[in-house]
């Protein structure tokens, strides 16, 4: 039988899109989720990873700069690709160069707009709520050695209502993470074409 493509996951929080990752490469079987890697002790990824029968692992951000501890564990885990889901830290040099087009990342906005340095999360949705936007959404890009940038591979698109709040929006952009992100991260793995955003 053909050798699966092996993902590793990277994630700093909640993990809700790591765990949705896992289930639909568990459900699919086009690709495999090998280990989640994780840089917060109290993440709740972690807890979230072990629910799944998934290996997780902690790793100090100072040390991930330090050495290249992480990328012999990947190498010898045979990884294929870094799915980044929630991922706050930069990824260092020695890790794009190792894994050149092969690291993807979501953005819970419409980059090139709302991207940068501490643009996550909540951020995010409080900045574009504050700025009276009509619509947001979601940006799967390859990323490279700058915050938020990299060939984008598929956008989708919300529309905020003028009563929306940072929580109502963040509420959409979820969804819009559950349907997209795995098949958007299949597509890439398998070189089809990318999902069509449905009409919303
Ligand atoms: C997601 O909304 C993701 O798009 C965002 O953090 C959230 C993590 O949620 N990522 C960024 O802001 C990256 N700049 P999760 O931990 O529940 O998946």
């Amino acid at each position: 039988m053909n050798r699966k493509p092996q993902i590793a996951i990277f994630a700093s929080g909640n993990g809700t899109n790591a765990q949705q990752i896992a289930e639909y490469f568990a459900e699919h079987q086009t690709a495999e989720v090998n280990i989640i890697l994780y840089n917060r002790k109290e993440a709740y990824v972690a807890t979230r990873a072990k629910n799944l029968g998934i290996e997780a692992l902690y790793f100090k951000s100072k040390e991930f700069y330090e050495n290249d501890a992480i990328l012999q564990l990947l190498k010898s885990r045979g990884v294929d690709y870094i799915v980044l889901a929630g991922f706050l830290l930069k990824v260092p040099d020695y890790l794009l160069e190792a894994y050149p087009e092969r690291i993807i990342n979501i953005h819970p906005a419409l980059l090139p707009n709302y991207g940068g340095k501490g643009m996550f999360g909540m951020h995010v949705h409080e900045a574009v709520i504050a700025n009276h936007e009509k619509q947001s959404g979601i940006t799967i890009h390859i990323i490279d050695n700058r915050y938020d940038c990299g060939t984008t591979l598929f956008q989708a698109h919300c529309t905020i209502a003028p009563e929306d709040s940072a929580d109502d929006l963040a509420a959409k952009i979820h969804l819009l993470e559950k349907a997209y992100y795995p098949p958007v991260i299949e597509a890439f793995i398998l070189g089809t074409p990318m999902p069509k955003e449905q009409n919303n």
